[in-house]
């Protein structure tokens, strides 16, 4: 087993910190055609450094402190942001935890906060060496282990809580069907394995997984969430069981708003029906987490909105449904002639020919406000609504 080795602190002499911190807003470009005025930091070790900290402003303020290294840009890019980590460190809770890709540790950080011991295998030394940097300097304990997980688990034999797993992405080819076999680690390789050595294997994936397709490549899934935040559907999480469990329970969640989480059984959506109508008072925009999970049967179900046109995932009622997990408007259908040039709306476009750029160039509209207009289609046909 080989432990990280320690990282050189040339960037903390208080001198190159202060230079980092007074070019915190520099363009880097000319920074980087300067010469480093410090005979042991390169410009380029400098960049880096603010680059971090301008990504930890967004990403992960918690590292805004002195002693903290940054990592490159593209370990900064993979690892996930403090506002979703806090919501997976709510869920997991036991004695012994381990992840195995740690990179930065910005999910192991705070998803072992309610573990007593903290293991970190990442394979990459460098980047380990700026973790154990790191959690020293915010006072937290783990084994840091610089190892390919494959090796660490043919030598492990120790038994685990919770196996954490963020894998990488092996290239970077977005239109590629996702497939698991495109990560490193490969999980369906080693799945067998870990629950063989823990109760409990949770894995982070890109939102781009279909869960369909996950469901029929892995074992023993307990749960899955498709986790939001602001709309913004930022990741897929999958827990496995060592216990056969008899359902998946799917969550989801968008995190940084007042709706509620959705929760329902795998599987549900193949029996639920929705009940179609033409626009009544109420619409209803379910949020993005909703749409990755394509229960648009079970939500016109579950919260008795009706929908607009199989195609179309707009939902309807006359009594306003408070807990529906989606944005709601009053709203009543409009003539195109009805519409002012230059009048600012924001401007929706679903199941629609016209996307909002060519809305907008069509009618000569301005974005933003505090209205919508949204370019649809019902049973009937081709809609425009706008919010009262
Ligand atoms: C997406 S990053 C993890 C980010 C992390 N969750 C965070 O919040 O900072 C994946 C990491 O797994 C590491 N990794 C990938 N395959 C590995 C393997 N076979 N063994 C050990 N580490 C591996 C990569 O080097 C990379 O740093």
């Amino acid at each position: 087993m080989i432990f990280a080795k320690s990282v050189g602190n040339k960037l903390l002499y208080s001198d190159v910190q202060k230079y980092i911190n007074a070019n915190l807003t520099t363009d880097l470009h000319s920074l980087l055609l300067k010469k480093s005025p410090f005979s042991e930091v390169s410009m380029q070790e400098i960049v880096q450094q603010i680059k971090g900290k301008q990504v930890a402003e967004k990403k992960f303020p918690f590292l805004l402190k002195e002693g903290i290294i940054f990592p490159p840009q593209l370990n900064l890019e993979q690892a996930s942001s403090e506002k979703t980590a806090v919501y997976k460190s709510e869920i997991l809770k036991g004695k012994k935890f381990i992840d195995l890709t740690s990179g930065f540790g910005i999910d192991a950080y705070y998803l072992s906060k309610n573990f007593d011991e903290v293991t970190l295998v990442e394979q990459n030394a460098e980047l380990l060496a700026i973790v154990e940097n790191n959690w020293t300097v915010l006072g937290r304990k783990a084994r840091f282990i610089n190892q390919k997980l494959e090796d660490f688990l043919n030598e492990n034999e120790e038994n685990f809580d919770v196996i954490y797993m963020d894998p990488a992405r092996r290239d970077n080819n977005k239109n590629k069907v996702f497939l698991l076999e495109d990560l490193s680690p490969d999980i369906l390789q080693i799945q067998k394995k870990l629950l063989s050595i823990s109760d409990e294997v949770v894995i982070k994936l890109s939102p781009l997984i279909d869960l369909k397709y996950l469901v029929s490549v892995l074992q023993n899934i307990s749960r899955i969430d498709i986790i939001a935040w602001k709309n913004d559907v930022k990741e897929i999480v999958v827990f496995l069981s060592s216990k056969e469990s008899e359902e998946i329970i799917c969550n989801c969640v968008n995190l940084e708003s007042e709706e509620s989480t959705f929760n329902y059984k795998f599987g549900e959506e193949e029996n639920a029906h929705s009940e179609y109508a033409e626009p009544e008072k109420f619409i209803y925009i379910p949020n993005n987490s909703i749409l990755k999970a394509g229960v648009f049967n079970l939500i016109s179900e579950n919260f008795k909105v009706k929908k607009l046109h199989p195609n179309t995932h707009l939902y309807t009622s006359n009594e306003k449904v408070e807990d529906f997990p989606g944005r709601i408007l009053e709203a009543e259908i409009i003539d195109s002639k009805q519409i002012k040039k230059k009048s600012q709306f924001n401007i929706i476009s679903k199941n629609y020919p016209l996307k909002p750029e060519e809305i907008k160039k069509k009618y000569g509209l301005k974005d933003g406000g505090d209205h919508y207009l949204i370019f649809t289609q019902s049973k009937k046909g081709k809609i425009i609504l706008k919010s009262v």
